[in-house]
């Protein structure tokens, strides 16, 4: 890898898609949503009548998936990312993912990558690691603004309960996505506006790319 890569990991709705957004800009890098890589294969597999617990089905599904297959709005609801964690489990989903992601982040020019485990499993070796969390209560009720905002009629109890089962999907296994990479900066943004947080993160981000640079 050439470029400058920025992971940004986290749980749901932690801040991390949009701070990934934001740093993209500012440094002019391509940004990878990871979480549209696992919905999209939990969408595809519902409406091709297919099984989500099935890993062979579910594998099978994640290696049809191309990146210009990504735009289609139903990614975004809250259906798919329950789709997208209980095909997240799945090794063979995880590995037909891996080539994806890969490919993205050896972009000469470098990239950023919004994930959980973009600086521990795809991208070890990246110069620019933050780890985005905030409290399940705060998560909770940004993903249920979002959804409204996207016409969604929701409650934020419901989404309270959907955020904790997600959160225990996403580690409560062995080889768990969601761990904090050892060199990552960890950013708690539970009481931090966006701006904030993205100013912090830029902060982290300038540190890190100051000493990539030296070390060339
Ligand atoms: O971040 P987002 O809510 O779109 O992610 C949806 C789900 O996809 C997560 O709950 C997680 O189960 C899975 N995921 C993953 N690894 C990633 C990104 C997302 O397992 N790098």
């Amino acid at each position: 890898m050439s470029g400058f890569v920025i992971c940004v990991d986290g749980p749901a709705a932690s801040g991390k898609g949009t701070i990934a957004n934001r740093l993209g800009a500012l440094y002019g890098l391509p940004v990878l949503d990871s979480g549209l890589l696992y919905r999209a294969v939990g969408v595809m597999l519902q409406r091709a009548g297919g099984n989500l617990d099935d890993a062979g089905e579910a594998g099978a599904m994640a290696r049809t998936l191309k990146a210009q297959m990504l735009a289609d709005p139903e990614f975004r609801t809250r259906a798919a990312g329950e789709a997208a964690s209980r095909v997240a489990v799945h090794t063979p989903v995880r590995m037909a993912l891996r080539d994806l992601q890969l490919d993205f982040a050896r972009q000469p020019g470098g990239a950023v990558l919004d994930g959980r485990d973009m600086g521990t499993v795809i991208c070890p070796e990246a110069p620019a690691k933050l780890y985005v969390t905030a409290d399940p209560e705060v998560r909770a009720e940004r993903r249920w603004k979002q959804l409204t905002g996207q016409g969604e009629a929701v409650e934020l109890a419901d989404i309270v309960d959907d955020i904790k089962k997600r959160d225990a999907r996403d580690s409560g296994r062995a080889d768990s996505p969601m761990v904090a990479a050892p060199d990552a900066v960890l950013l708690d943004t539970s009481k931090m506006t966006i701006e904030h947080a993205t100013d912090a993160a830029r902060r982290i981000v300038e540190a890190a790319r100051a000493r990539w640079e030296s070390s060339r």
